[in-house]
């Protein structure tokens, strides 16, 4: 399929100050759309002005909520080059949740295509001040008018991008956050491991009660027993041990992060022991009181890796590193960093360069 494109006459006004960016403030002057309609399939792929999407009261998302999204990054390297991180992992995942969804299946290395293009186009929004990076939001969503409950017929595929800085406005100095025992985010057999607006929904609540806490964000535990570690609201978990890196498994209620996968694989790279396993909240109550919880940190597209600086358990505090960034963290962030930003040599091949 070609991919028609029109360009803005009314560019916008691009942010002035990159180290004010944020996250999710701005977004750039184009779009990507593309219509499924049953019958017909994906078509009619375009790239148009940035504009509101006009939509019918009726339409199936705004009551069920049958939506998918994604999130990654384009970097603009010292040499000017444009390069993605592991953009065909996002698109596989994005399929695992469309599958999940009733949602038509997209076709990958074409999705991949249109974002190139839509990047291309707007390439002049790629911030290079240091840590920025233009994020990239592919989304689909039901626009069938209809309130009864059936999976769609009619969808939209958008993609749009916003330059960003730091997720957190912490930065790289460690966040705090609490183990959530009140909320549960997803249980196995639901949605937990799709990128879908719901989970995010389903959120909310623990978030809102965290920040009136001062902490950045909630551990989730699993939904059954409420005893096992999950992961964090936009990020992905990992603790060192005793020298151990520990990660909770996947086991269909925690999203399946890119950066945490590519993490196990630098870190494993370096000889140290990973583990992917179930992690009790005891376990790491006993390691804090052994002295032995070294580390721990969050990984995330938007989160980048997070230390961790402190983490609560009812009335429990466990202070991790003295509330510094550990060694770990920092040399995982370095290298992930360095290979996302084209700064070290890519010995994974994980970058896939577009210009
Ligand atoms: N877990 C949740 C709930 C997330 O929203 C994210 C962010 O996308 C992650 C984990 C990390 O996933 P990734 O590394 O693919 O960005
Ligand atoms: C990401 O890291 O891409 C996320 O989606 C996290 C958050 C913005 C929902």
């Amino acid at each position: 399929m070609e991919i028609s494109i029109t360009r803005t006459t009314t560019p916008k006004q691009k942010p002035t100050d990159q180290s004010k960016l944020g996250f999710g403030n701005y977004y750039t002057d184009h779009m990507f759309l593309m219509n499924y309609d049953e019958g017909q399939g994906w078509h009619d792929p375009r790239i148009v002005p940035y504009a509101p999407i006009p939509l019918d009261p009726a339409s199936m998302c705004l009551h069920y909520a049958q939506e998918v999204f994604e999130g990654l990054k384009a970097y603009r390297t010292k040499d000017g080059g444009i390069l993605m991180f592991r953009p065909d992992q996002n698109m596989a995942r994005l399929n695992r949740s469309n599958e999940r969804l009733c949602i038509p299946l997209i076709d990958e290395k074409f999705a991949i295509e249109a974002m190139k293009q839509l990047v291309l186009v707007d390439e002049d929004w790629i911030p290079t001040a240091d840590g920025t990076s233009l994020y990239i939001r592919p989304f689909i969503f039901a626009v069938d008018p209809h309130v009864g409950v059936h999976p769609a017929k009619h969808l939209i595929f958008c993609i749009i991008l916003s330059p960003v800085g730091a997720y957190y406005p912490e930065g790289l100095n460690p966040v705090k956050i609490y183990v959530e025992q009140k909320y549960v985010r997803a249980v196995r057999g639901g949605m937990g491991f799709t990128k879908t607006g719901g989970n995010y929904a389903a959120s909310l609540k623990a978030q809102a009660e965290a920040d009136k806490e001062g902490y950045a964000q909630v551990l989730w535990l699993d939904g059954v027993e409420r005893k096992y570690v999950e992961e964090v609201g936009a990020m992905n978990i990992f603790f060192v041990i005793d020298g151990e890196v520990v990660t909770p498994s996947l086991e269909g209620s925690i999203l399946g992060g890119i950066t945490r996968m590519s993490c196990i694989d630098i870190l494993r790279s370096w000889g140290l022991k990973v583990s992917e396993r179930k992690l009790a909240v005891d376990e790491l109550i006993a390691a804090s009181d052994a002295g032995k919880l070294d580390e721990a940190f969050g990984s995330g597209t938007a989160a980048v890796i997070s230390p961790v600086g402190e983490l609560k358990y009812g009335d429990k505090i466990m202070p991790i590193n003295g509330g510094k960034i550990g060694p770990i963290s920092q040399r995982l962030y370095d290298t992930l960093t360095g290979i996302q930003w084209g700064k070290i040599e890519d010995t994974f091949g994980w970058t896939y360069k577009i210009k």
